[in-house]
């Protein structure tokens, strides 16, 4: 057995520096390939996501060193663009390594990442988005084989839905577009900042991420760069769920509160006190919690479909209902089933999930289905009466780093047994 094991009811007290945002160290360390040359990347989370990506770039032919939260990405040695099957199926979002080999090597070759624990996830906004850079992409028995060379010219490509990934992949391919390409409609995530802040820092002219129109003046030479991530605000919103659930008073640091804006409103409407100051968010929470108007998951600035689990878990063991529209994925209702095995309450019918707090949950063995529905049931046992067993923690590990470790810095009866 290789599992969690909670005690809850322990309020949790104290303050904690957030780990790096795994949504930017993922598309960031594809980056490092698009110079040749040393790039240094600090505040690297340790998480199965970042091993696996960094596998895949000592595939390539590039040098890879950790030392602590730091790593270096040597990509002199780029030799090959195409990666293997069985890393392509460890992470979905390897596909970020499309637009940053035929930025660099004019070329890749990957299999098609497959479905998710979310669902379906397509990648044809990527697609588009590159094709309409010019590059030529076959679809051949799940294999995608990607040419762009001379072909690749930088020009206006508008997305249909703002896709964090495609936003991404459509930035990195064009920094090697000759030309200028404004992406419309792209995702406004924090994330996507993080990324055009690392590009500028290689020399590439981009500007305008976190609004709607992305511009990017391509072609140039880049040159490797030195880089801090910044603070993972899901990982900060789970830590505040926490405490909100259990009770207590924590305080969170490296940390933008402004990224947590929607996350925040919903905390303060439940019941809890927040403070918040530049570079970080202190939490306050001494009764049960209340439940609060509509959560609609929203592209940023709303409310972001990795805290809805999170947030329903806490909400589970207050007091009142709460109503989730859930409208990015469709299949991101799966920790339900095991919130109800420690005595929630929640009904769901396609896209929206109705929780009524039962005013307390209880201990139970429970199983992570995916990343951030696993989270949930952390929160969920750190304010249940008794002991729970949180199993299936492979997923957990692709996005925290040290959450056991983390919770007990904050007083959390948490250890992991295996
Ligand atoms: C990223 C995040 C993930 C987060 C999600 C939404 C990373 C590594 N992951 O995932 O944690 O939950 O944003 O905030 O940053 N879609 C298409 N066609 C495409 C691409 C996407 O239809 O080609 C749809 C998806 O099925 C989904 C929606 O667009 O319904 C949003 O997906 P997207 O923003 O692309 O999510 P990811 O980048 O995969």
């Amino acid at each position: 057995m290789n599992c969690y094991q909670i005690e809850g009811g322990h309020p949790l007290e104290g303050c904690l520096a957030v780990q790096g945002a795994k949504n930017s160290v993922l598309p960031i360390l594809a980056a490092c390939l698009l110079a040749p040359g040393r790039s240094v990347i600090h505040n690297c989370p340790d998480l199965s996501d970042v091993a696996a990506t960094l596998d895949i770039l000592s595939l390539l032919g590039c040098r890879v060193d950790r030392d602590g939260d730091t790593v270096t990405v040597d990509a002199n040695g780029l030799c090959r663009g195409e990666i293997p099957d069985r890393l392509m199926r460890e992470m979905r979002s390897s596909v970020i390594f499309l637009g940053a080999l035929l930025a660099r090597l004019g070329t890749a070759e990957m299999s098609y990442p497959g479905g998710c624990e979310l669902g379906p996830r397509p990648i044809d906004l990527h697609l588009g988005a590159l094709r309409a850079l010019g590059a030529e992409i076959r679809e051949d028995q799940g294999c995608l084989c990607c040419r762009g060379g001379r072909r690749l010219r930088g020009r206006e490509l508008c997305l249909s839905m703002p896709s964090v990934g495609a936003t991404e992949n459509a930035m990195l391919a064009a920094c090697g577009c000759p030309g200028t390409t404004t992406i419309v409609g792209a995702a406004r995530e924090p994330e996507i900042v993080d990324l055009q802040n690392f590009l500028r820092a290689m020399g590439a002219d981009v500007s305008g991420a976190g609004s709607t129109a992305i511009v990017i003046r391509g072609g140039r030479p880049l040159y490797p760069a030195r880089y801090t991530i910044m603070g993972d605000r899901i990982a900060a919103a789970t830590y505040l769920c926490a405490a909100a659930a259990a009770g207590g008073e924590v305080e969170l640091t490296g940390i933008d509160p402004n990224h947590l804006s929607a996350v925040l409103a919903c905390l303060e409407e439940a019941g809890c006190e927040i403070h918040t100051r530049q570079g970080g968010v202190a939490l306050a929470c001494h009764g049960p919690l209340q439940g609060i108007s509509p959560v609609r998951t929203a592209p940023y600035p709303g409310f972001p479909t990795d805290a809805q689990a999170i947030l329903m878990a806490a909400l589970a063991g207050g007091e009142g209902a709460t109503m989730f529209v859930e409208n990015i994925f469709d299949n991101r209702y799966r920790h339900v089933d095991e919130l109800r095995r420690m005595g929630a309450s929640i009904q769901v019918a396609g896209r929206v999930a109705v929780v009524s707090g039962v005013g307390g949950l209880h201990g139970a063995c429970v199983h992570s289905t995916d990343l951030r529905g696993g989270a949930a049931l952390v929160v969920a046992a750190l304010g249940a009466e008794g002991t729970t067993q949180v199993c299936g923690l492979k997923h957990i590990h692709r996005g925290y780093d040290g959450l056991d470790r983390c919770l007990r810095q904050l007083g959390a009866h948490i250890e992991h047994i295996s």
